[in-house]
């Protein structure tokens, strides 16, 4: 299965965003966190910023979308140049519904969970999601601390894609790190959202290879 590095821009310098997404142009993809502060506490991001995202980056674009009502929203993400377009299930009114429409418009459809939701109540409609996005910290904001409490939800979430002969992929994201990035490979991850840890870095682009190599090294597959 592909390992993907997917740095999230959330924290990044919007001054020079041209620069800071041409510091990750060796990204799988990158990733772009849509919040309206009724879903999360946070309100950041919005269409013309993954506007900006979408002229200037080059990788594709992975939206997340932290916001009440993807229903009505989540379309528009497709048509401004996404190649993924994530939900969340706690937010979602018609999750299949949705997918299916994404589908239509070429992206590939991820379904998120926050911490507390279990992934068991979806396992019949895996087949309808490209990724499924366990958050692994409480979604909001960039910086925090990686919950090792989501591992086992990460391996149950990887036996049930087995089960159902899927080939279904597994976003992490929150407080990926070198010292992390290896727990989650193990677990059955294969698709890694890195805000600060890339951001951060002295040499993002080093950093990205540096977390390749841990999730290649480490993964279950
Ligand atoms: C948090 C966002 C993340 C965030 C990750 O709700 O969904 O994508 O930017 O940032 P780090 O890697 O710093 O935890
Ligand atoms: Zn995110």
């Amino acid at each position: 299965m592909s390992i993907l590095i997917s740095p999230s821009v959330l924290n990044c310098d919007f001054g020079h965003f041209a620069a800071e997404l041409d510091k990750i142009k060796d990204a799988d993809w990158v990733h772009v966190d849509i919040m309206d502060n009724h879903f999360v506490p946070n309100l950041a991001l919005g269409m013309p910023v993954f506007e900006a995202a979408a002229k200037y980056a080059a990788s594709p674009l992975d939206a997340h979308l932290m916001i009440e009502d993807p229903d009505t929203w989540a379309p528009s993400y497709a048509e401004a140049g996404a190649a993924s377009v994530t939900f969340h299930v706690e937010a979602a009114k018609a999750p299949i519904r949705l997918a299916r429409e994404l589908h239509a418009k070429g992206v590939r459809v991820g379904l998120g969970l926050r911490p507390a939701t279990d992934i068991t109540a979806y396992a019949d409609i895996l087949g309808e999601f490209d990724q499924i996005l366990v958050m692994t910290v409480e979604p909001g904001f960039g910086g925090q601390k990686f919950l090792s409490s989501m591992l086992p939800k990460i391996r149950r979430t990887r036996k049930l894609i087995e089960a159902a002969g899927l080939e279904t992929w597994i976003q992490v994201d929150g407080g990926i790190s070198q010292a992390t990035i290896a727990s989650a490979a193990e677990a059955g991850a294969n698709n890694f959202v890195a805000g600060s840890a890339v951001f951060k870095a002295a040499d993002a682009a080093a950093e990205i290879g540096a977390l390749r190599s841990l999730a290649t090294e480490h993964s279950a597959h």
